[in-house]
């Protein structure tokens, strides 16, 4: 991989055609996640919900990003409570009172977009919806400094304090990415304020930001089935993210409904 003087990989900028490409690829992600959501009921299994998925995002005229991805078997990533990310969608039914990760990708012409969301099934607790709350904080504090002139670090970092004041701790052994003609390319996006993440940020980037937030320790292992991750303590985790577009004057987020 080509490395620029401070040894860092490249960051590769999208021109004006591949953010519209781009562009188009988020609508299809923000469209594919609302439809979830609007499908979740208790009884219905993470494997209805992944269908549902895989029939909008190809029914828009795109592809699913994941299935096939390093030999992932689905459309969605669905993640139950303590399930961090990468949960395989099956026969499993949700119950009222659980919160559903959902993390899905659409590729147009090439073009990739990244998005997740966590609901709620049903009625859940006060504390749960805190949780919720303070993820979708997170996002929000970390894509505010997606900007030109800013660093990596300062993402992860508005992350982690966020994340920190609220009383909730975020995952360090997995992070964000560039994202562009693939899912995943350069730079990695970690949550905190790792070591390395002094690259400044130009127009022209595009980031998948993605916090993993959890009601007890940062620890997570991964399962048997070699993708899904937990918590290492089984608590309750969330996880939100966007594809976000770096402008001259600031982030555009391109993986919501507008
Ligand atoms: N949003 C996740 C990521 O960026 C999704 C990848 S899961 C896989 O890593 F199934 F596609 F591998
Ligand atoms: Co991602």
């Amino acid at each position: 991989m080509a490395r620029h003087r401070s040894g860092q990989p490249q960051i590769p900028l999208k021109d004006a055609r591949a953010q519209a490409t781009m562009r188009r690829a988020g609508r299809i992600v923000a469209l594919a996640l609302a439809k979830v959501g609007e499908a979740l009921r208790p009884g219905i299994t993470t494997g209805e919900l992944d269908a549902l998925a895989e029939q909008t995002i190809r029914g828009l005229g795109a592809v699913p990003t994941f299935l096939g991805y390093q030999g992932y078997p689905a459309t969605a990533c669905l993640s139950v409570n303590q399930e961090v990310v990468h949960g395989i969608p099956g026969p499993r039914p949700l119950r009222e009172g659980d919160i559903l990760g959902v993390d899905l990708g659409a590729t147009v012409e090439g073009w990739v977009a990244d998005g997740a969301f966590t609901f709620p099934v049903g009625v859940v607790s006060a504390e749960t919806t805190r949780l919720l709350e303070a993820g979708q904080g997170a996002l929000a504090a970390g894509i505010a400094m997606a900007r030109p002139g800013n660093r990596i670090r300062d993402i992860g970092a508005a992350i982690e304090g966020f994340t920190k004041a609220q009383g909730y701790t975020v995952v360090r052994d997995l992070c964000g990415h560039g994202v562009g003609r693939s899912m995943h390319e350069p730079p990695q996006v970690p949550n905190y304020p790792a070591p390395g993440g002094e690259q400044v940020l130009s127009a022209g980037m595009a980031l998948a930001i993605e916090p993993m937030v959890n009601a007890g320790g940062a620890g997570v292992r991964i399962l048997n089935d070699g993708w899904t991750f937990v918590t290492l303590d089984g608590s309750l985790s969330v996880h939100f993210e966007h594809t976000v577009l770096i402008q001259p004057e600031g982030p555009e987020i391109i993986t919501l409904l507008r």
